[in-house]
């Protein structure tokens, strides 16, 4: 099941935040980050839950102006990959973009991952900046936007 995220479930997308994400090469949020976005309107963190309503995976999305949502992260716990969970998790970042009427969708990837820029490319994003030095081992970023009007 697909929902927003309350502020209940700011220590389970920590875990998925833990253990999904390397240190080393993507900047991770802390607990603190996430109770703070919960709380912030411009913040939609949606969860997807197994059968007992905990969340396995979660995505981010920040409405950055009137025009764009910020498409900030992914996870989903290893156990529940490759089923269709990630797929509504991203699914749901664009809906929410029709569903206030903004113009594009924004997202950062790591110029060192091909097959994650191929994949946007073919969702039809495109590169907009590039971003030296943007992760914490210094690879740097490709700015992505989707118009969506
Ligand atoms: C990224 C992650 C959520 C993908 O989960 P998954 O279940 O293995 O996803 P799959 O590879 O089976 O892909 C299923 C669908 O989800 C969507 N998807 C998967 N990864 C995606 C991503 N990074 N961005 C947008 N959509 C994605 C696609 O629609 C994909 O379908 P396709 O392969 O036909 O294009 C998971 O590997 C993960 O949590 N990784 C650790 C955190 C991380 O690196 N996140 C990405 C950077 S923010």
């Amino acid at each position: 099941m697909l929902r927003l995220a309350t502020v209940d479930d700011a220590k389970a997308i920590y875990e998925i935040e833990k253990t999904m994400f390397d240190d080393n090469i993507y900047h991770k949020l802390s607990l603190k980050n996430i109770e703070v976005l919960l709380k912030k309107k411009s913040v939609y963190l949606y969860v997807y839950c197994n059968e007992i309503n905990t969340p396995i995976g979660y995505s981010l999305g920040v409405v950055i102006n009137k025009k764009s949502i910020w498409f900030n992260s992914l996870a989903v716990l290893k156990e529940f990959q490759t089923t269709n969970a990630a797929k509504l998790l991203f699914d749901q970042i664009e809906s929410t973009c029709y569903h206030f009427n903004l113009n594009s969708v924004i997202l950062e990837i790591r110029k060192d991952n091909k097959a994650l820029l191929r994949r946007y490319k073919n969702l039809g994003y495109v590169i907009w900046k590039e971003i030296e030095r943007y992760y914490p081992d210094q690879c740097g970023a490709y700015r992505m936007i989707k118009c969506l009007k």
